[in-house]
């Protein structure tokens, strides 16, 4: 038996919307087939956007999203993916499978999309491979409301009035993909691409540096020691693999018990990671102005067989679930430090939440818990302690539940899960003190290596009433493998 006591005379602050935002690279089949179609396709869009894929977005309530790349952004150069479509240069994605990329979606699709979607876009320029002035001048054409001869392009090319695009990422994995640099080199790269990144109007752009692989907390040292004045936000980025190699990152859908544990188990050392930067970040900046970005998350997983293996395409069980809800909570926790969050990757790459194949498109159970989670968004944190027993194997072994808690609007949202794969749980929840009146919840179960596909989609989030009021207290009986959202 588990115990939760929340108390809402305790909170971290609000739990910014942006942890439930994210992320559509040029990579495979996210943008291209997954959310753009073009104009003259049979699948049902509007200006080339597939209506299926945005009103599952939109139905998210999705905040923001984040575009070019990921390794790609590094050798993306805007004025390619401009202007008339036939004239349009045609680049090799070298990073993903060397494909041709068209460039048919380029700057003025992707506010199209986020338009269509009504969420906020979130760009990252090119340092690994651009210069200054390229960067400078993208800023310029989005946002800025004079008449310059950038800002007229623009105007040429259909939009009169500025994007007043707000999150601007400089360079992406420049310790890696984005040209292999030194924290030090990377500091004063920032410094000197960041300051061509002008304000235009009243927009007030929101500059979030490259941050740390994983737990790479050097990499935090020298970026917030030389860097700290002229940042808004710091990135990072951390993927849970099952395998133990990049080579061998285990299946998505083909696991074992003791595998599904150790996925969990890696997964939750994000909070270690989230932990230790902040502490870095304490020290440099102590009233918690520049935000912890952590724009690339997920599990990554071998490629589905007979895939491209560039196109990183991967299905999504409930263990996929159980990492999002796991991930989350902790960003909600550390809601003081961690701003905005992005998934990788929307459609059709790696932790999708949705999958398509040709006109077909299925929800993922990540995309269930992204659901069941959005009540928190913009809500004050509330401290919420879990006492659970532990399960798992002997060697991969976690407390048997996890949870956060906001409140919004005199409503309280609970988001728990229950990990073990075979044993349901029964969870205690108090309230401080306060009597709990009424509840009403919903959720998302089903075995441990369970998938939606196209002909059968067996996982979708239910109404959930197991659970009664008893001395004041919630008492819920939480099925196995089963992620819930109850309101008090
Ligand atoms: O999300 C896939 C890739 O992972 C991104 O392009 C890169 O930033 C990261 O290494």
């Amino acid at each position: 038996m588990a115990k939760i006591s929340i108390d809402r005379s305790r909170s971290k602050g609000t739990i910014s919307r942006y942890i439930y935002g994210h992320f559509a690279e040029h990579l495979g089949r996210c943008i291209y087939g997954g959310i753009f179609v073009g104009k003259d396709s049979k699948i049902p869009n509007v200006n080339g956007m597939r209506t299926d894929v945005v009103e599952a977005m939109k139905a998210l309530e999705l905040p923001v999203l984040r575009w070019p790349g990921g390794c790609f952004a590094d050798e993306y150069h805007w004025r390619d993916g401009i202007g008339p479509q036939e004239n349009r240069k045609r680049m090799v994605n070298t990073n993903w499978g060397g494909v041709v990329e068209d460039n048919s979606f380029g700057t003025h699709e992707f506010l199209e999309l986020c338009r269509q979607v009504g969420c906020e876009p979130y760009i990252t320029g090119n340092v690994g491979s651009g210069t200054v002035q390229e960067m400078s001048e993208w800023v310029e054409y989005l946002n800025s409301d004079g008449d310059s001869s950038v800002a007229q392009e623009r105007w040429a090319n259909g939009s009169k009035e500025p994007f007043n695009v707000r999150f601007w990422g400089v360079g992406n994995e420049n310790w890696g993909c984005g040209g292999n640099m030194r924290p030090e080199f990377y500091a004063d790269q920032y410094r000197r691409y960041q300051g061509f990144c002008r304000q235009y109007g009243k927009n007030k752009l929101y500059k979030v540096a490259c941050g740390p692989n994983g737990d790479d907390q050097n990499w935090t040292e020298v970026l917030m020691k030389n860097a700290a004045f002229c940042m808004d936000g710091l990135s990072l980025h951390s993927y849970t693999l099952c395998g133990d190699t990049w080579d061998n990152k285990g299946s998505a859908t083909d696991f074992t018990e003791e595998e599904y544990y150790k996925t969990l188990v890696r997964s939750t050392l994000m909070e270690e990671k989230v932990v230790h930067h902040s502490a870095i970040m304490d020290r440099y900046d102590p009233a918690k102005r520049i935000g912890l970005i952590v724009d690339e998350w997920g599990n990554w997983f071998d490629v589905e067989p007979g895939t491209n293996p560039g196109f990183l395409y991967q299905q999504n069980t409930m263990r996929d679930a159980m990492v999002a809800a796991i991930t989350l909570n902790i960003f909600n926790r550390h809601c003081d430090r961690v701003y905005m969050a992005n998934i990788a990757q929307t459609v059709n790459v790696l932790q999708a939440i949705i999958l398509t194949e040709g006109d077909r498109m299925v929800l993922t159970p990540t995309y269930h818990v992204f659901d069941l989670y959005r009540g928190h968004m913009d809500a004050r944190e509330l401290d919420c302690f879990v006492e659970a027993e532990k399960t798992g194997t002997e060697k991969w072994n976690m407390p048997c539940v996890t949870a956060s808690a906001s409140e919004k609007d005199g409503r309280i949202t609970l988001t728990l899960a229950n990990i073990s794969a075979d044993k349901p749980e029964e969870v205690t929840v108090s309230l401080n003190g306060e009597c709990v009146k009424e509840a009403c919840g919903r959720i998302l179960e089903g075995e441990r290596d369970t998938y939606n596909d196209f002909d059968k989609a067996p996982l979708s989030v239910r109404k959930f009433t197991d659970f009664e009021v008893r001395d004041g207290k919630l008492v819920v009986k939480l099925p196995r493998c089963s992620v819930a959202e109850i309101t008090l």
